[in-house]
């Protein structure tokens, strides 16, 4: 039986050579949101592991939508070109690499997470948050509401930073609309208390991410690849659940949405949810199979068998992998060779090959 984990996918221009993916990782490691030598290394080692596509972390598009002091952001030129030599070396290894761009909204101006407090105080370069509502995140401080004004210059600012990644080599942009962070802050119903155009019901609090994802669209090439990330469900009763992912989903994808990146929680703190292997993967295959759109599974997949499974049984169009990836780079190219498929190993590693050539 040939894999199907190594199959390759096409999405419009772009074509991805295999279904296992890096999924974005924080690494709170630039300076003044511009990356360096951590992350070329860090990056580099999943362009010669032979992942088909490589995400970088949630980047600011401005720079109070850093969760963190030390995360990246794409606000300048200067910002940009910093991703170049990443890009281009994750190209001359063959992958795709996308870049994630977001706003962490009330979950913004933090320390680092091995410092010794949480919240990054304005002699620390911290700033004031802003939300949807002013509604705090547990142990945070209140965010300011966004005004009509601010949420059109975010909107621009979502768009530039699309552009800025194109015109360095990004294949493809995904837009980080889970985890707690400013979408997804408009998207439930917990923290969107809003009486204007982007509040109340459903259509309301979708807005500021259709509106985006339809902007950022046109901006950027026909042929390259959009992509969003939701938490399908707040795990918590009256939140965002599945229902409404699956409608917004549909709703993204009639203005261009190619994928939809399934992943769950992280807007409130006391979200009973039951962590064990692929437990949101019945969430991406919803989405797949209700909204008629591409989606890519996410959380605790770590064994090859289990993500050939998710893929073979069409429950998604890919797997992206986090912790698994940080603990073993070279994780997709392992995986190839135990289900007895040839990809090319980087020159200088083919003596670790197994396969004979
Ligand atoms: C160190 C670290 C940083 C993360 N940063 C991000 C991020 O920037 N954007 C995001 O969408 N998810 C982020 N996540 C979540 C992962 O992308 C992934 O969804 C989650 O870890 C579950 O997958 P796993 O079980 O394979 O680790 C991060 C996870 C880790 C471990």
């Amino acid at each position: 039986m040939p894999s199907s984990l190594f199959q390759n996918l096409k999405i419009r221009d772009l074509t991805i050579s295999n279904r296992s993916w890096v999924s974005p990782m924080c690494q709170y490691s630039a300076n003044n949101g511009i990356v360096g030598e951590w992350h070329q290394i860090h990056l580099g080692a999943f362009a010669t592991g032979g992942a088909g596509l490589i995400f970088v972390e949630a980047t600011g598009v401005v720079p109070e939508g850093r969760i963190s002091i030390g995360c990246p952001g794409i606000w300048s030129h200067g910002h940009a070109e910093a991703f170049r030599p990443i890009v281009n070396f994750a190209h001359s290894m063959n992958r795709a690499i996308g870049i994630q761009l977001a706003h962490a909204g009330r979950k913004a101006s933090t320390m680092r997470p091995w410092d010794d407090h949480l919240i990054a105080d304005e002699s620390e370069g911290g700033w004031q948050t802003v939300s949807a509502s002013p509604l705090a995140f547990h142990g945070m401080p209140t965010p300011r509401e966004l005004s009509l004004y601010e949420i059109a210059e975010l909107t621009e600012a979502f768009v530039n930073a699309a552009k800025r990644a194109i015109t360095v080599g990004f294949d493809l942009i995904e837009l980080h609309a889970a985890h707690g962070y400013l979408f997804h802050q408009f998207l439930s119903p917990l923290t969107n208390l809003r009486i204007d155009e982007y509040g109340g019901g459903f259509e309301g609090r979708i807005r500021f991410l259709r509106e985006v994802a339809e902007k950022v669209r046109a901006a950027i090439p026909t042929g390259v690849p959009l992509f969003v990330r939701i938490s399908a469900t707040d795990w918590i009763e009256g939140g965002w659940d599945l229902e409404q992912s699956i409608s917004l989903a549909k709703e993204l994808g009639k203005v261009g949405v190619d994928l939809i990146d399934v992943s769950s929680g992280g807007l409130v703190h006391d979200a009973k949810i039951p962590f064990g292997p692929s437990y949101q993967v019945p969430f991406a295959e919803a989405i797949k199979a209700e909204a008629q759109i591409l989606t890519s599974a996410v959380g605790m997949i770590t064994e090859i068998e289990q993500a050939e499974e998710i893929i073979a049984s069409g429950k998604a169009d890919a797997v992206m992998m986090a912790r698994e990836m940080l603990r073993n780079p070279r994780w997709p190219l392992n995986a190839a060779e135990q289900l007895g498929v040839h990809v090319d190993w980087p020159n200088p590693y083919r003596r670790a090959s197994k396969l004979p050539r």
